[in-house]
C-alpha cells in the first residue's frame, strides 16, 4: 500500500512538471518501494579528466546522489563532511579526491539515475532493501571507454554489510580485465566487509587489491594515511 501511495504521489507531482513515462515510473519505484519520498532525476556530472589518464578513481557517495534538505544535520549524519571550502562532501568523495590528488587520476563520480532520500534512516532503508532484493538500478551516466586505464581505484561506501548497490551496478556495466583494481571502503564499523571478494567475483580478469578501509565518522583524519598508501603501494 505504501508503495502504491508513493508511486501515485510521484506521478501526481511529476504530472504537474512534466509527464513521467512508464519506464521512468518503474525506475523510480526501485527507490520508493522501501520508504515514502520523492526522488529527483540526477544531474549527471560524468568523467572529470586529470593529468594521468592511465589511472581512474571511481566513487559513489550520498553527496551527489541526494537532494538534501537545506537544514540537513551534518553533525549527526555520519555520512556527511564539510570540506575546506565549506561545501557538503561525502566520505567516499573526500577519499577519492585525495587519491586523485596523489595520482593525477581521472575521476568518475558514480551517480544513480534517481536520487536517494535526504533523511539518513530512509536512505538506510532504501539501500538495504535494494541489496536484499538485488535491485537493478540505472546509472545516470556510464563511463565510455576504460580500455586505456591500467589502474582503477574504487571508493566504496559499505551499505548493508556489503558493496552498495550503485557500485554493484557500476561493476556490472564494466569489464576491468587486465587492470589492477584497488578497493577502498568507507564505513561505520564494517571495515572491508566482503567487498574485495565481491569485486573479484564481478571482475574475474582483474587483479583486485584490498587497499584501505576508512571509517566514515572521522574520514578527514585519514588523509595522510591514504596519501602514504598511494605513494608506497601503487604499482
Ligand atoms: C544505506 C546505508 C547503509 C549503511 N550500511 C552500513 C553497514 O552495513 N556497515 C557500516 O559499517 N556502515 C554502513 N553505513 C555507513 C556508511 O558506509 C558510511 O557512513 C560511509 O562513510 C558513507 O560514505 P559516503 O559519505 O561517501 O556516502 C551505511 C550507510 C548508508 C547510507
Amino acid at each position: 500500500m505504501r508503495r502504491l501511495i508513493a508511486v501515485l504521489l510521484i506521478l501526481m507531482i511529476s504530472q504537474a512538471c512534466a509527464a513521467v513515462s512508464l519506464a521512468e515510473a518503474d525506475e523510480i519505484e526501485n527507490y520508493t518501494r522501501y520508504t515514502d519520498y520523492v526522488p529527483r532525476a540526477a544531474d549527471p556530472v560524468g568523467l572529470i579528466p586529470g593529468t594521468n589518464n592511465r589511472t581512474l578513481v571511481a566513487w559513489f557517495s550520498r553527496v551527489g546522489n541526494t537532494v538534501f534538505y537545506p537544514d540537513v544535520d551534518v553533525v549527526s549524519t555520519a555520512s556527511l563532511q564539510i570540506d575546506a571550502d565549506g561545501k557538503l562532501t561525502g566520505n567516499a568523495q573526500m577519499i577519492a579526491g585525495w587519491i586523485a590528488e596523489a595520482t593525477g587520476a581521472d575521476v568518475f563520480p558514480i551517480q544513480t539515475a534517481w536520487t536517494y532520500p535526504s533523511d539518513y534512516d530512509q536512505t538506510v532503508a532504501v539501500g538495504e532493501g535494494q541489496d536484499i532484493d538485488q535491485v537493478e538500478l540505472k546509472l545516470a551516466t556510464y563511463p565510455e571507454d576504460l580500455s586505456d586505464y591500467n589502474s582503477v581505484w574504487l571508493v566504496v561506501p559499505i551499505w548493508h554489510y556489503t558493496i552498495c548497490t550503485p557500485l554493484r551496478m557500476f561493476l556490472e556495466s564494466t569489464d576491468l580485465s587486465g587492470k589492477t583494481v584497488y578497493v577502498v571502503t568507507t564505513h561505520r564499523g564494517s571495515g572491508f566487509a566482503d567487498v574485495p571478494e565481491r569485486v573479484q567475483e564481478m571482475e574475474p580478469g582483474a587483479q583486485v587489491i584490498a587497499a584501505l578501509s576508512v571509517p566514515g565518522n572521522d574520514a578527514p583524519k585519514h588523509r595522510d594515511e591514504v596519501l602514504d598508501y598511494v605513494k608506497n603501494n601503487m604499482k
